[in-house]
This record gives structure tokens, sequence and C-alpha cells, in this order.
């Protein structure tokens, strides 16, 4: 059934598509985080154990609101791992198993190229779309990634 919400169709579509590639990231930086919380080690594992998996909990819950978002913009939601990884602009790193401090700067590089994704997301969804759900949303979604990137940033000082 179409969605009548004040959007064009074509504002409808890119909103999706933007957020589409969202979900990608997400899923793939939820895996990352996974992975890290699994191989850690070290004097800190204890505190870094728990620390992932407080983020891998978040992004937990931000994949089911981006997924769900799309669908009330209209569009179908992706759900295999092979079109996360085809949407998904962040890389995953396997067989590599890095050191804590590597570890830690992978992915506060990971959530800093989606903090810019976000952004651009951002001002697209105002300046094309007027997508102003859109915008909230993301906005949201974004600050929880600064979040994450300065508890990161603050163990590599
Ligand atoms: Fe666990």
């Amino acid at each position: 059934m179409k969605v009548n919400i004040g959007i064009s169709e074509k504002s409808l579509k890119s909103s999706a598509s933007m957020l589409t590639l969202v979900l990608s990231n997400e899923v793939v930086l939820y895996t990352k985080t996974r992975k890290a919380h699994w191989n850690v080690t070290g004097s800190s594992f204890m505190e870094l154990h728990k620390l992932y998996e407080g983020q891998y909990n978040m992004l937990e819950a931000s994949i089911d609101e981006v997924a769900e978002r799309i669908g009330k913009l209209g569009e179908k939601t992706i759900g295999t791992m092979q079109e996360f990884l085809k949407h998904a602009t962040i890389k995953e790193s396997a067989g590599k198993y890095t050191s804590t401090k590597d570890t830690i700067t992978e992915l506060l590089n990971d959530h800093e190229i989606v903090t810019m994704q976000l952004r651009t997301f951002i001002e697209e969804s105002s300046v094309k779309n007027k997508d102003a759900g859109t915008i909230d949303f993301l906005t949201g979604l974004m600050e929880q990634h600064e979040t994450i990137a300065w508890i990161l940033r603050r163990y590599l000082n």
C-alpha cells in the first residue's frame, strides 16, 4: 500500500536507500564489535569485554530501528549478509586478530566513518528530501556514534 505522509515518492526512495546503507554499516560494525568482545585479551580484558558488549547491544537496537524505518517509508528491508556486505562502506577484517590498541583504533575509525556518512545523509535529507523524520532519526543515531567514538578515543590517549 502506498505511503501517504507528505514526502514525494522520489524522496521516500532516496531516504530508504540511504537507510539501507546505514543499516548495512550498522550490521558490519555490530559484527566487528562482537568479534572484539570475543577476542579481547590482556590486563583490561574484563573492562573491554564489557565495554564492547554495551556497544554491540546499542548497535543491535539501532539495527532494528533503522530496518523498521525503511519499512515506515514504504520500502522493503534487506536482510541477508550478502546484501549487507554489498551495501556497507566499512570493511570487515577477516582472519585478522589485532592487538587491543589496533582493535580500538579500527573500531574508532569505523565509528568516525559512520558519523561522517550520517552527517552527509542528514544534509541530504534536509536539502533534497525534506524528510524531517529521517533527519531527526539520523541525528540521534549520529550522536550515539559520536559518543562511542569519544569513549574509544579516550582509550588511545
Ligand atoms: Fe559475551
